[in-house]
């Protein structure tokens, strides 16, 4: 029996008109932490490419990584549902048998309970193909990184009528095709609300206004871990990387001038390891 939220959890969070609050994570001890303070579902996205890795895209991360972090978050959080992003390349249409592959190796060996795929209409086939193979699919539409040479820059999508309808005509597709939730990257607020109401499954925003059924962020950059760039729509809730740098600077100090480890961080006879 799940003792997870599922699928089936946050399509009555929507009815009720709960929020959803979603986050990424791609390492065992930051899992613990959100598992701890109640996150119901959690992402291992392919932002880590940057994120944790420092590469300048998604574009770099391969399964086996993904596979890898999964593990990692699984082994920490043993309350939230799990989403994987499937990564650049391992998921196509034209190719449904890789697909299945990829989705089901993230999950046999990843140890999530859904993957997430990036792209409108021409996903509904694979979409299908996962859905029917009983692996639940999130989908993730506007701004979609793997597509970022495609798009052409990170910018906000849906902004003329017909952009808009054709985003709005992609959620309703991906709905139809068995996806349990959509992710709206970078789409205006009007927009996410149109589309949030129309459809029965929940919608999670980043960068998509307050009117999506959730919201979802890079961890690393609400942590204030990751200095390189913040996004608009994102916000600093702690400055973790400020409590890094104060905690290095204080361990060298006390390295050189001798008063680390003390008396109290040293062995004599019969002492433990750890607390
Ligand atoms: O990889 C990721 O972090 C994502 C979110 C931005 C939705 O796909």
């Amino acid at each position: 029996m799940a003792h997870h939220p599922t699928i089936h959890t946050f399509r009555r969070m929507k009815e009720k008109g709960e929020r959803i609050p979603m986050l990424t994570c791609y390492d065992y001890t930051s899992a613990k932490i959100l598992d701890e303070v109640g996150v119901p579902l959690i992402l291992v996205g392919d932002s880590m490419g940057m994120v944790v890795h420092g590469h300048e895209s998604t574009l770099q991360v391969t399964l086996d990584m993904m596979i890898y972090h999964s593990r990692a978050v699984v082994r920490g959080a043993k309350h939230a549902m799990i989403v994987i992003d499937l990564p650049f390349a391992t998921y196509s249409a034209s190719d449904l048998p890789l697909s299945l592959r990829s989705a089901a190796r993230a999950i046999a060996e990843g140890g999530g309970h859904a993957v997430k795929v990036e792209g409108g209409r021409r996903m509904v086939p694979v979409v299908r193909t996962l859905v029917a193979s009983g692996i639940p699919v999130m989908g993730h539409l506007g701004l979609t990184p793997q597509s970022i040479h495609m798009i052409g820059g990170y910018r906000v999508q849906g902004r003329t009528e017909e952009a808009a309808e054709r985003l709005l005509a992609a959620a309703h597709s991906l709905e139809e095709a068995g996806a349990f939730a959509i992710v709206l990257e970078l789409v205006p607020s009007h927009l996410a609300r149109k589309i949030s109401e129309s459809l029965t499954v929940p919608t999670i925003g980043i960068g998509a206004g307050p009117h999506c059924d959730g919201q979802v962020q890079v961890f690393h950059d609400i942590m204030g871990m990751y200095e390189d760039f913040l996004p608009k729509h994102s916000k600093r809730y702690a400055n973790v990387a400020g409590t890094i740098r104060d905690a290095a600077r204080q361990y060298i100090g006390e390295v050189k001038d001798g008063s680390f480890p003390s008396d109290a961080q040293s062995f004599g006879k019969g002492s433990a390891v750890g607390e």
